[in-house]
């Protein structure tokens, strides 16, 4: 057996979380209409609804609060921040924003507007959910070309994340460079499962893309994890020390947007930054000022952009990093030897239940992996989120429902918050759920938003779960 990998930390401050009942949690999830992320924080036990903004900051980065600048312009926390971001990734201009959809709504329109084209198209790996809303609220559509590998959950592939490079080569010679914006290269590829991207697929694809007058992007919430796996995965980098990859890695884009509440370990921010064009960097910093805040702040508190500077750096700790992902695939392997299907392997941040696989008698138009979601809950007050067919909603056009590549629960683990007693018991929850899978029931609408709807939407459980033929 491989040893343990104990916390490379101990813990000063504990926040006490309280059990519930499972008449309690009934009710709850009654009243929050069958929705997890319409129910009380204060009635979960397990919060693994998602990593973002939900770490443990250390020590030094809440002695980084006191040192906060609270001046309106120019404050000395923003030049720490400046300094990190040009020693750590090399890009010249840095606009901290309030977190990662702040970036993008400052940045994308702006690469629209520079394009020019009256069809712009974003292609990428993945596009995360803002990530696609901000595309299309700035006029463009996004299209997505994840390596077809990342489909197949029981198929171990060390690169899930990857773009697909002749899908990459063939969308841009139908659509036309001149109408392809960017190339949105996110790291690691959350929606596939927190899956790597390989330093080959990465420079490949931003070769390409440049090639063609194409910017890249990177979309670089969890470099760090990224970087970890490349350093485990690729001979090439076994021996290169973490900054370096990651160095690497942001060579091959010319601007990144990051939400920081990631790997950057804070509980708000983000950044957008550019290597190295001026002009670029003043048009996205008059949107900054007229969306986010003052070009010295973007939103955020002094003292967030110390905790933020600070943070960058240390998510890039080796002995963190490796206890990080091996609790995450911890957590995968109990599931597994259980014989829940998972992602394989797991990834950065998460563990991706396939509910297709664990629920094939609940339709896509069911939400198997909503109503799995349900079930957990129920089952022992554990949080998780659904990744599938109410997230993706129905196509504008038509009304339908969007076919999802697929129906995923997302076990999402906040950084330096649970320990492997709680994984334990997260599988334990799932297992038990597993035993009686066939009792668990699809769900349909009581109120069903015209957008963003797996936020707000309540549902009820179906009666039977024949679906109609629409
Ligand atoms: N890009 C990626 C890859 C993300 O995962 C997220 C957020 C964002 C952009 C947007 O950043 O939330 O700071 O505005 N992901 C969170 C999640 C919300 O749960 O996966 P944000």
């Amino acid at each position: 057996m491989t040893r343990r990998i104990p916390e490379p930390f101990r813990i000063k401050m504990v926040e006490p979380i309280r059990q519930t009942t499972a008449a309690e949690r009934a009710r709850a999830l009654d009243a929050a209409g069958w929705n997890p992320f319409l129910l009380d924080a204060a009635d979960v036990y397990i919060d693994l609804l998602t990593d973002s903004g939900t770490g443990a900051m250390s020590d030094r980065q809440w002695a980084g609060l006191m040192l906060g600048d609270e001046a309106y312009a120019g404050g000395r926390n923003f030049h720490h921040l400046c300094e990190t971001v040009a020693e750590l990734f090399g890009y010249a201009h840095t606009i901290p924003t309030h977190q990662g959809r702040g970036a993008e709504q400052i940045l994308f329109p702006e690469l629209v507007r520079r394009c020019g084209s009256a069809q712009p198209v974003f292609v990428s790996n993945y596009h995360f959910d803002t990530t696609k809303a901000h595309v299309e609220l700035a006029g463009a559509r996004a299209i997505n070309l994840l390596h077809p590998d990342a489909l197949d959950t029981a198929r171990a592939a060390d690169w899930k994340g990857n773009i697909d490079l002749d899908a990459l080569r063939g969308t841009i010679d139908t659509l036309g460079a001149a109408n392809v914006v960017a190339l949105i290269m996110t790291v690691t590829c959350n929606s596939a499962g927190g899956q790597p991207v390989s330093m080959d697929n990465l420079r490949a694809a931003s070769a390409l893309a440049r090639s063609r007058g194409i910017p890249v992007v990177l979309d670089a919430a969890r470099y760090a994890e990224n970087a970890w796996f490349i350093k485990q995965r690729d001979p090439a980098y076994a021996d290169a020390p973490l900054p370096a990859i990651v160095r690497a890695m942001f060579a091959c884009g010319d601007m990144f947007t990051m939400s920081a509440k990631k790997d950057a370990l804070v509980n708000i921010g983000g950044i957008c930054a550019l290597r190295d064009d001026a002009d670029l960097a003043r048009a996205v910093q008059v949107r900054c000022i007229a969306q986010e805040g003052f070009v010295s702040y973007g939103g955020l508190a002094g003292r967030d952009l110390e905790a933020m500077a600070i943070g960058l750096r240390e998510g890039l700790d080796e002995d963190y990093l490796r206890w990080r992902v091996a609790q995450v695939a911890y957590l995968g392997q109990r599931l597994a030897d259980a014989g829940v299907p998972i992602q394989t392997p797991t990834g950065g941040h998460a563990v991706f239940v396939d509910a297709a696989r664990m629920l094939p008698h609940i339709a896509p138009e069911r939400f198997p992996a909503h109503a799995l979601a349900c079930a957990l809950y129920l089952e022992g007050g554990v949080r998780a989120v659904e990744i599938g067919s109410l997230l993706l909603g129905r196509d504008p056009r038509t009304g339908r429902q969007e076919r999802s590549p697929f129906e995923l629960l997302r076990l999402t683990i906040p950084r330096r918050v649970y320990t492997n007693d709680h994984m334990d018991y997260v599988a334990d929850c799932l297992i038990a759920v597993q035993r009686r899978a066939a009792d668990v029931r699809g769900l349909e609408f009581s109120y069903e938003p015209p957008l963003l709807r797996h936020f707000t939407a309540r549902l009820r459980p179906v009666e039977s779960e024949a679906v109609e033929s629409a």
